[in-house]
């Protein structure tokens, strides 16, 4: 089984922690959180109410932590600053990570890659780990070629917590969509009022906040006759952990940084053959 760690014990890394203790393949033998954190020192049954002694250890211990416990993978679910600071010292032990975090600036995205790099360690950057939303963007894209005329506007809804708006997905799927239908320079219109006047190559992005709602992306592609939609809706957390294993699994023995859309491409291919990085 492969000694994994886990980086961030929200409310994705409890998720990520049940799953892992769940798999055959990983065996999760150790969970970082933030310094400082009053999470430090207490067991994953009191902090997330699942069925294991394991106690979290300080980000302040983890070059310890590492020593100790002998991990050769790391999953991270946290945030960008701790990430990327936790990201160096794990790259330095020829730890293999998956970042699941979001929020990156592109130079920290710069940053991540070069650690992968210079240490010669794999990395998966997912932003969207989720495979159904991998599968939508995809759809999305072809969409996009095969109705250029076609109108497109992005509702998405999140939980009432959620801290941005609009989801990084939702702009992620706009600049694919706009990039295969050969539009240089994006043009999104966020919500709208009063009076409008729709350009064609724009695309409305809209945001909902409410509730507990997981997340979901909708996408309207319309014509002047018919209209397609796609709608992804996430039920539970469960779609991240489940992405986060299957980059673990995809990253175990290789180098380089990837993203998520080369894990499932190798998914759908089944290839042999280990592949470089390009992300
Ligand atoms: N890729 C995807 O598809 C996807 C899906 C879901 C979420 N995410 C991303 O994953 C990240 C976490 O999401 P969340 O909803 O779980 O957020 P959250 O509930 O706020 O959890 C973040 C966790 O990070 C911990 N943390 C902070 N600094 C740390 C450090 N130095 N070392 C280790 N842990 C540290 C925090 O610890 P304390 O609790 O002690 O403060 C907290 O438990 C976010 O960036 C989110 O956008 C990505």
């Amino acid at each position: 089984m492969v000694r994994t760690c886990l980086l961030g014990l929200g409310r994705t890394g409890k998720v990520v922690a049940e799953e892992l203790l769940m798999s055959r393949e990983f065996d999760l033998v150790s969970v970082i959180t933030r310094p400082g954190s009053k999470k430090a020192n207490r067991s994953l049954r009191e902090l997330a109410n699942i069925n294991s002694d394991l106690k979290a250890v300080s980000a302040e211990k983890l070059t310890e932590e590492i020593r100790k416990k002998k991990f050769t993978l790391a999953i991270d679910f946290s945030t960008p600053d701790a990430c990327l600071k936790n990201a160096q010292i794990l790259a330095e032990h020829g730890v293999q990570i998956v970042v699941g975090t979001t929020g990156f600036n592109k130079l920290q995205v710069y940053e991540l890659k070069r650690i992968a790099q210079r240490y010669k360690i794999g990395m998966v950057y997912a932003p969207n780990i989720s495979v159904g939303i991998n599968a939508l963007l995809y759809i999305a894209k072809a969409l996009a070629r095969m109705t250029p005329e076609y109108d497109v506007e992005i509702m998405e809804s999140h939980h009432r917590n959620k801290a941005d708006s609009p989801s990084g997905t939702a702009l992620k799927i706009a600049a694919a969509i706009h990039h295969e239908k050969g539009i240089q320079e994006q043009k999104l219109v966020y919500g709208r009022r009063g009076a409008t006047h729709r350009d064609a190559a724009e695309i409305g992005v809209h945001a909902v906040r409410a509730g507990g709602i997981t997340g979901v992306h909708r996408v309207l592609f319309a014509g002047e006759h018919d209209e397609i939609e796609i709608i992804h809706r996430s039920y539970s957390r469960k779609v991240f952990a489940e992405g986060a294993l299957l980059a673990a699994k995809f990253i175990l023995n290789r180098r380089g940084f990837f993203s998520m859309e080369e894990v499932l491409a190798y998914e759908e291919k089944d290839e042999a053959e280990p592949v470089e990085g390009s992300a």
